[in-house]
């Protein structure tokens, strides 16, 4: 996969999510829904720091993703936190991915499921969860809406620079595909080392997502505005939607 590459050592340092508010907000949603889980899987986990920052709120975590370079920011991060070294991280490519047992809840946050562009691997994803997923457990995501998409990415263009790293990130919309083109041009001695990636996600529609919940039996709990306690609003950026599988 050559998304992720060269960007996964600045990811931390640009992604701009709070992540504390995001871990609090499963934590709620998991004693409320599923008072007993212990085992949670973060798909599409990245650098890892919701898996950690679940980890120190007393879940036993597994995190997958399929980018070799975001998983060792993960492993090197496991230091920084207590009994990180218990977090196990595996890479695996979407939408394929195989675990030892059951959990009791899988997240995947900051539009990972975005990044499936075909719609049948979107869904092969929504059987595995299923699959994968104890009776009553828990599945709690998120998507970008089409606000975002079109009244923010579409035609955005960014520039940060840094000490060490200059990198561009510019954004473009079309027929529910959204293509974003980084030039990460890092610092190494008295030269900058320059690599391109590009990055694509699908906008899906709430009612397409939850067609997908119906068919692979998931009883939707509540779909929030980002990780609030707030319903959507028309210009919400991110939705966050918290499904029960149903037995
Ligand atoms: C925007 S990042 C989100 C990371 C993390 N969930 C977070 O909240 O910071 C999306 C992650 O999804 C992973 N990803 C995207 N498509 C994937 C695929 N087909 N298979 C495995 N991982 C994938 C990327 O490697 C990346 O780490």
């Amino acid at each position: 996969m050559d998304q992720f590459t060269a960007l996964a050592k600045y990811y931390d340092r640009f992604v701009g999510a709070d992540y504390d508010k995001m871990a609090d907000f499963i934590d709620h949603k998991i004693k409320e829904f599923f008072p007993s889980a212990s085992l949670v899987c973060d798909i599409g986990c990245g650098s890892g720091t919701l898996t950690l920052a679940l980890l120190e709120k007393g879940y036993d975590m597994i995190g997958i993703d399929g980018s070799v370079e975001m998983l060792s920011e993960a492993i090197n991060k496991r230091e920084e936190v207590e009994n990180g070294e218990k977090a196990l991280f595996l890479c695996q490519q979407l939408p394929e991915f195989e675990l030892y047992g059951t959990v009791d809840c899988v997240v995947s946050t900051l539009d990972t499921l975005n990044y499936l562009t075909e719609t049948t691997d979107l869904e092969r994803l929504f059987h595995w969860f299923n699959n994968y997923l104890n009776p009553n457990g828990l599945l709690i995501f998120d998507i970008n809406s089409l606000s975002k998409y079109q009244d923010v990415l579409d035609g955005h263009c960014a520039v940060y620079d840094e000490e060490d790293v200059f990198m561009t990130w510019h954004s473009r919309f079309e027929e529910n595909l959204c293509r974003h083109k980084l030039s990460v041009f890092s610092k190494s001695g008295n030269s900058y080392q320059r690599s391109d990636e590009e990055q694509i996600q699908r906008y899906y529609s709430v009612e397409y997502i939850r067609e997908l919940l119906n068919k692979y039996h998931f009883k939707l709990v509540c779909m929030v505005d980002d990780y609030s306690d707030n319903l959507p609003v028309e210009r919400s950026q991110r939705l966050t939607f918290v499904a029960i599988k149903e037995n």
